[in-house]
C-alpha cells in the first residue's frame, strides 16, 4: 500500500474508502488468505479461483502462457486445447462455441442470438435467479436489488417462480403434484406474455439460495421449449467447471439445452465465459454480435489449466469427496439443534445452511465474522462454495466452529 502521505487528497480518499471495504489480502494457499497484518482468513466464498490460491499448475501455465503470443487474432494452442476439453467433457454435443469476457456478456449473447435466431422478443427468467449486472442480464435476474432503483426492467422478460415445493403457488408437492410447476410456466405465458417467446433461461442450481430444480422438472421444460421452438438456455455459470462435484449439472438431468452458459470458474480469475450451442448459427445472425474479447490466449490457458486440474489430477472427486464429508457434518449439526437449523441443502461444494430465524443467524454471521471466515449470505442463511481445493480439515474446522455458536443458545 503507497503511504497516505506521498498520495494527493483524492487518492487518499479512495485508499481509505478501499481499506474498509475489505481486508487487503497480500497471500494466499490453498482456501486460506492473509492479510498486510499477517491475519489469516478461511475463504468459503470463492466463485472464481476454485483452484484455491497459488496453485503450482495453474501458476506455471499462466508463466508460460504469458510469454507465448498474446494476440487473439487467430487461434491459439490453448484455445484449441479448449475446445477439445468443452467437446470431451459435453461429449460431443455441441457443435459451435463462442467466448465472452464476462458471464453477464455471455447471458446478453445468449439472448440476443436467440431472438435473431428465432425471430421473437421474449425471455422467460425465474425468480431469485442471478444472470448478471449488465442491463438486460441483471433485468433478467429474479433478485429485487439487481433491479430497483434503475427504472424500469427491459421489456419482454416474463418471470415465473423457480420450481421450489415450499414456494409452489399451487400449494402442491412433489412427486404428487405432476410438476405443477410446469402447468404454472404455461399458464404464466399464457397470460403475462406477449406469445413471443424466444427463450427461456434457468440455472440449474440456484446460485443465490443453492436451490434446485425437482426432479423431471428440466426434461419437462425442454420438452415444453422443443414443442413451441424456444430456445432452452441453461446458465451454469456458477454450477457448472465441477462446482457440485459433476462437470455440469445439465448431465445428470439427461437433458440437453439449446445453449449453455459457462464463466466464472472457467477462467480461476482471468476474464472467460462461453457459450456452447447445438446449432452453428447462419453468420447473418452473428454480424451483430460477433467479435468481443473472451478468448485471449492466456485466459484460455486458464480454463485449460482448470480442466486438467478437475479432470487429470482428481479435483472432481476431491469436490465430491469433500463435498459429501461438510454435507454430512452438517446434517449431524442439524440433528443437534433442530430448532435452529431449518435446513441444510446443495450439492458437492455449494451448499447452504439456513437457519430458523434471524437471531441464530445474526448470531452465526457475527460469529463467522469475527472467526475471519469468507462466506456468502442469504436471507437467515449461510452459503458456502469454497475454492476447490479446500480440505477436509478446513471443512471440518468450519462445522467445530458453526457448533460452537449453535451451542451458546441450546
Ligand atoms: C448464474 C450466473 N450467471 C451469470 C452471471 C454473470 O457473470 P459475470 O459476473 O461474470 O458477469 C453470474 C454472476 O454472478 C451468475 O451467478
Amino acid at each position: 500500500m503507497i503511504e497516505n502521505k506521498q498520495v494527493p487528497a483524492v487518492a487518499r480518499r479512495m485508499n481509505e474508502v478501499v481499506e474498509m471495504a475489505a481486508p487487503l489480502f497480500v497471500r494466499g494457499e490453498g482456501a486460506l488468505l492473509y492479510d498486510e497484518h499477517g491475519a489469516e482468513y478461511l475463504n468459503l466464498n470463492e466463485l472464481n479461483v476454485v483452484l484455491g490460491e497459488n496453485n503450482r499448475n495453474y501458476v506455471q501455465t499462466m508463466e508460460q502462457a504469458l510469454a507465448s503470443p498474446l494476440t487473439a487474432s487467430g487461434h491459439s494452442v490453448y484455445k484449441r486445447k479448449l475446445i477439445g476439453y468443452l467437446s470431451q467433457t459435453t461429449e460431443g454435443v455441441f457443435s459451435d462455441v463462442h467466448f465472452t469476457s464476462s458471464g453477464s456478456e455471455a447471458v446478453e449473447w445468449a439472448v440476443r442470438l436467440a431472438q435473431k435466431m428465432t425471430g421473437r422478443s421474449e425471455i422467460v427468467c425465474f425468480w431469485h435467479s442471478i444472470h448478471g449486472r449488465t442491463w438486460m442480464s441483471a433485468g433478467m435476474s429474479g433478485i429485487p436489488r439487481r433491479k430497483s432503483g434503475y427504472g424500469p426492467v427491459p421489456a419482454g422478460i416474463v418471470y415465473v417462480p423457480y420450481p421450489i415445493c415450499g414456494i409452489c403457488p399451487y400449494h402442491s408437492m412433489q412427486p404428487d403434484c405432476g410438476l405443477a410447476c410446469i402447468r404454472f410456466l404455461e399458464d404464466t405465458v399464457e397470460y403475462a406474455s406477449a406469445h413471443d417467446i424466444a427463450a427461456v433461461i434457468i440455472e440449474p442450481l440456484q446460485a443465490s439460495n443453492i436451490q434446485s430444480v425437482p426432479a423431471g422438472y428440466l426434461k419437462a421444460l425442454r420438452e415444453w421449449t422443443r414443442q413451441r421452438g424456444i430456445f432452452l438456455i441453461l446458465d451454469e455459470v456458477q454450477s457448472g467447471m465441477g462446482r457440485t462435484g459433476k462437470m455440469y449439472c445439465y448431465q445428470q438431468e439427461g437433458v440437453v439445452p439449446d445453449i449453455l452458459l459457462l464463466g466464472k470458474a472457467l477462467g480461476n480469475g482471468q476474464h472467460i465465459a462461453a457459450l456452447l450451442l447445438t446449432q452453428t448459427p447462419d453468420k447473418r445472425f452473428t454480424q451483430a454480435i460477433g467479435g468481443g474479447t473472451g478468448d485471449f490466449p492466456h485466459a484460455c490457458a486458464a480454463a485449460c489449466a482448470v480442466f486438467e486440474e478437475l479432470l487429470d489430477r482428481g479435483l472432481l472427486e476431491h469436490v465430491s469427496s469433500v463435498g459429501s464429508f461438510l454435507m454430512e457434518s452438517l446434517l449431524e449439526l442439524k440433528q443437534q439443534f433442530q430448532s435452529q437449523i431449518h435446513e441444510v441443502r446443495g450439492k458437492g461444494l455449494a451448499i447452504a445452511i439456513q437457519f430458523s430465524g434471524n437471531t441464530t443467524a445474526s448470531r452465526v454471521y457475527e460469529g463467522l465474522d469475527s472467526a475471519n471466515i469468507l462466506y456468502g449470505k442469504d436471507t437467515n442463511t449461510v452459503i458456502l462454495k469454497p475454492p476447490y481445493s479446500l480440505t477436509r480439515d478446513q471443512a471440518d474446522r468450519f462445522t467445530r466452529m458453526l457448533k460452537e455458536l449453535l451451542s451458546i443458545n441450546n
